[in-house]
């Protein structure tokens, strides 16, 4: 049988394109994944925390609370401004459903992460890009384009895919220019970045700062994320889907490694910040243009070299993200390197890309 995914001539039909769907590259045994920017790996000791926990785990329900609790206190706020969501990628999805809606906008960085844009315009709002290119954050730019239907303005610091990073200056100005809005400081990469503006932001009225565990902490397949901001707005996010999204295994794994993943956590941060230091050299080496980044990866501008690049990457074992079909956002000739933070994969990352280039030849 061939499954296609072209609408039906008789039966439902929905609004929706299929061809939208996120689709992560295919990767074979052996290969080392560097194309999702993933973090730290947990230490094996985690999983047996699990083997060990009571059964009603599985039977019950989950329950967040003290999740939820101990992140607050982390921060500093009350419980009840904190929501633990399934990754950041939920907090996106309740942010727009609950703020966004036909006839009025969202305001968000170009490129930026591609879950803003499939949100919104799951909410049915629509998206105002406002190029982001130069190091600086184009806070004039992002102010310019306000108007009475901004409905939500998004911040991703550091931006993905590019690494760069906005300012509190800012992120306060914003805000204040925004009073209406929900601003919403995507911080996803925080812990590889010079500076966390959680603390300074979080009490303003009209921000929501997103979390995760997904990056440095090392739990991605756990999806764990959490979103902080008043008490309002983290109350219109929780009614805005389903009481239940985090499984339960995940939320015992994420407070485990929590209790035990602070000291692996700064370790893998320093690793990580001294491999962008590394490749970021290797790669100007080459004559190759890679962007200044304070996240777990670098985006590299490699000109017509792109795609044989990323083809000779794959053929010696390492998968790095290209993007290829975003031509609007200047991206289809630039290559994403997540940093494994790890030595020995940064040996093979690093082997990979000295060989690859050596086949190309050093000329752009
Ligand atoms: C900027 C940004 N925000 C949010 C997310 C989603 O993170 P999570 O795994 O917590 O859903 C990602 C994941 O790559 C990201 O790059």
């Amino acid at each position: 049988m061939t499954a296609t995914t072209n609408a039906p001539l008789i039966g439902p039909v929905s609004r929706i394109d299929p061809a939208t769907a996120y689709h992560r590259a295919a990767s074979g045994p052996g290969m080392l994944r560097l194309d999702s920017n993933e973090g730290v790996l947990p230490s094996r000791a985690l999983l047996g925390d699990l083997a060990n926990a009571d059964p009603e785990l599985l039977r019950r329900y989950p329950d967040v609370s003290a999740l939820e609790a101990t992140l607050a206190t982390r921060l500093g706020v009350a419980p009840q401004r904190l929501m633990v969501t399934a990754g950041a990628d939920e907090a996106i999805d309740r942010a727009c459903r609950a703020f966004l809606e036909p006839g009025r906008t969202m305001l968000l960085p170009d490129p930026s992460f591609d879950m803003f844009d499939c949100s919104a315009a799951l909410a049915g709002g629509e998206l105002v890009r406002i190029p982001w290119w130069d190091d600086a954050f184009p806070i004039d730019a992002f102010v310019g384009r306000l108007d009475a239907r901004t409905a939500v303005v998004a911040v991703v610091s550091p931006n993905n895919p590019t690494g760069s990073v906005a300012t509190l200056a800012d992120v306060r100005r914003l805000a204040a220019a925004a009073p209406t809005a929900l601003l919403v400081l995507d911080h996803v990469y925080v812990e590889y970045a010079d500076a966390d503006l959680t603390p300074a932001v979080v009490d303003l009225p009209n921000v929501l700062v997103l979390r995760t565990l997904s990056k440095a902490w090392g739990l991605a397949g756990c999806r764990v994320g959490y979103a902080i901001g008043s008490a309002y707005v983290v109350a219109v996010l929780r009614a805005a889907g389903g009481p239940y999204t985090v499984a339960a295994p995940s939320v015992a794994l994420a407070l485990s490694q929590l209790e035990r993943g602070a000291e692996p956590l700064s370790a893998h941060v320093a690793r990580v910040r001294e491999e962008r230091r590394l490749l970021s050299g290797q790669l100007a080496a080459a004559g190759l243009a890679p962007r200044p980044s304070q996240a777990n990866f670098v985006l590299v501008e490699c000109g017509p070299r792109a795609a044989s690049i990323h083809t000779g990457l794959a053929a010696r074992g390492v998968l790095v993200r290209n993007f290829p079909d975003r031509r609007g956002e200047g991206l289809e000739t630039a290559l994403r390197i997540t940093l494994p933070g790890d030595a020995s994969d940064f040996e093979r990352l690093s082997e990979a890309l000295e060989r690859t280039l050596d086949a190309e030849g050093r000329e752009p």
